[in-house]
């Protein structure tokens, strides 16, 4: 029986969102049979990485580009709006900071607010040349051929980060800030395997905050930061755990 988090205790929050969270919307997560790097047109269980843009960007553009378009076609589903009514309906002086690892923008569409965007976004493209300084830009375009960018020619490349490159700077930096300050961490929908956000339990725990994880399966095995472990699907399980107080 899930029970309510009871937000109203703590001041700041952390929630760390995965693929997971997407599932009730119909996008499919990274692992597990079904999972984009199980796909017999996709990279194989070690996903993209720097190397395999570097041989075949437009390959991986293709790729892409299918999620970008299925993003856009999808619909924020319970757990999306019951992070972003959360966060809207926390009391002065209550933060709820939310951390994700998705790349689909849904949590933004949901109404979240300073969403930091660890892996990126399917909706900004960038020049797949590290030589080239052409800033990451909006592009919703939903053609499978990558561009050549605008400067130098080269193919575009999702601003999305693979394998082997670096987290981005500011988000790294914001994640590290709101996991220090945190006295409730929150991670959803997420396996727990790629890191550095795998990790971010332990910064929590270091902090003693109140550590709880929300999935569909069990982690295996379960990092020791955790406090809690609390199973099911994210959209209905998110509503009642983070349910507004009852209005006395
Ligand atoms: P994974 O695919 O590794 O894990 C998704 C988790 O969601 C699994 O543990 C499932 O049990 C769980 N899950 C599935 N359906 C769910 C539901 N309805 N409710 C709750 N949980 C559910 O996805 P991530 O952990 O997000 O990086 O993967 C992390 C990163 O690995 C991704 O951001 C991606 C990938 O390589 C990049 O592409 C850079």
């Amino acid at each position: 029986m899930v029970s309510p988090l009871r937000l109203e205790r703590y001041r700041r929050i952390v929630v760390l969102t995965g693929a997971g969270v997407s599932a009730g919307s119909g996008l499919p997560t990274f692992r597990g049979a079904g999972g984009l790097w199980a796909r017999d047109d996709g990279p194989g269980a070690g996903g993209f990485d720097a190397a395999s843009l570097a041989a075949d960007p437009r390959g991986v553009w293709k790729f892409f580009a299918e999620l970008r378009t299925a993003a856009r076609d999808a619909v924020p589903n319970a757990a999306h709006v019951a992070l972003a009514t959360a966060q809207a309906s926390l009391p002065a002086g209550a933060e709820l900071t939310l951390i994700t690892q998705n790349v689909d923008g849904l949590h933004q569409r949901a109404g979240s607010t300073g969403v930091i965007e660890l892996h990126g976004s399917l909706f900004r493209s960038r020049c797949s040349s590290p030589s080239c300084a052409t800033e990451p830009f909006d592009d919703a375009s939903a053609s499978d051929e990558a561009s050549p960018c605008p400067v130098c020619g080269a193919a575009l490349r999702p601003d999305v980060v693979l394998f082997d490159e670096a987290i981005p700077a500011l988000a790294e930096w914001q994640s590290k800030k709101a996991l220090r300050e945190c006295d409730l961490f929150v991670a959803i929908g997420t396996s727990g395997t790629v890191s550095p956000a795998s990790n971010f339990v332990r910064a929590a725990e270091y902090s003693r905050a109140r550590t709880v994880l929300v999935n569909l399966d069990a982690m295996v095995p379960r990092h020791p930061a955790y406090d809690e472990e609390i199973l099911g699907r994210a959209e209905d399980t998110v509503p009642i755990l983070f349910a507004p107080p009852p209005l006395i």
